[in-house]
């Protein structure tokens, strides 16, 4: 069987936000797949980053994938305002939306893929009816709001969950995992099933951000 592809997103909730751009392009120059955007509004979450200005603003820094994460709610008014300003992937929770299938729908009409993400208590039976509908499905690792968190060993069990339903769809979805995710515990969560991998604090807490993408990437290299 062809070995999986494996993509890591630098999320840059934990870069030095006075040095914004450049942090992006350090990262892009590492050797970054994506570029994970944790916008929290202080209301589903407990904590205030960074919008659509900020996203138009690093937009031209990168030809990589822009991976928004809304932790915000309502989710719907804020969607196309990120595609307008070049998100890729939009991906919400669904708890913070009236109705999910609308949202997904909304995120396509707008032009961008679309992700549904699931807490550690969020059950898997939101994927019941629209997960053929998806572009990626986010199992966070973490509970949502800040990064620099301890990776809930409990996700992997809902990873492999995951994973298997994906895999019975058919369809190429990506599975993301963000939060406490390491050089040290990314091969375990890529067995579990995981292919595109959130790092904030590894990466940004870092000196080196090549050497820890490397370090990741060999781990991966590991992994079937
Ligand atoms: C948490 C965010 C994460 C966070 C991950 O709410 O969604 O993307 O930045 O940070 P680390 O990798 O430090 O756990
Ligand atoms: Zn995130």
């Amino acid at each position: 069987m062809a070995k999986r592809s494996f993509r890591i997103a630098p999320s840059i909730l934990s870069a030095n936000f006075a040095r914004l751009g450049e942090e992006v392009a350090a990262v892009v120059a590492a050797g970054a797949d994506m570029i994970h955007f944790d916008v929290m509004d202080n209301h589903y979450v407990p904590n205030l980053t960074f919008g659509p200005m900020v996203c138009e603003a690093i937009r031209p820094l990168t030809q990589s994938t822009i991976d928004v994460h809304l932790m915000v709610k309502p989710v719907d008014r804020i969607i196309p305002d990120f595609a307008r300003v070049g998100a890729n992937i939009i991906s919400f929770h669904p708890e913070a939306s009236e109705h999910v299938d609308r949202t997904i729908g909304l995120i396509h009409e707008s032009g961008c893929k679309a992700g549904l993400v699931l807490n550690p208590a969020t059950p898997l039976s939101w994927l019941d009816h629209v997960l053929h509908k998806l572009d990626l499905v986010l199992v966070m690792s973490v509970n949502p709001g800040f990064g620099g968190q301890q990776f809930i060993p409990h996700a992997v069990e809902k990873l492999r969950e995951v994973r298997s339903r994906i895999d019975r769809t058919g369809r190429a979805i990506l599975l993301e995992v963000d939060g406490g995710v390491n050089a040290e515990n990314i091969a375990s969560i890529a067995r579990a099933g995981a292919d595109t991998f959130v790092a904030g604090s590894a990466i940004f807490g870092s000196k080196d951000y090549r050497a820890v993408i490397s370090k990741m990437r060999d781990e991966l290299g590991s992994v079937g």
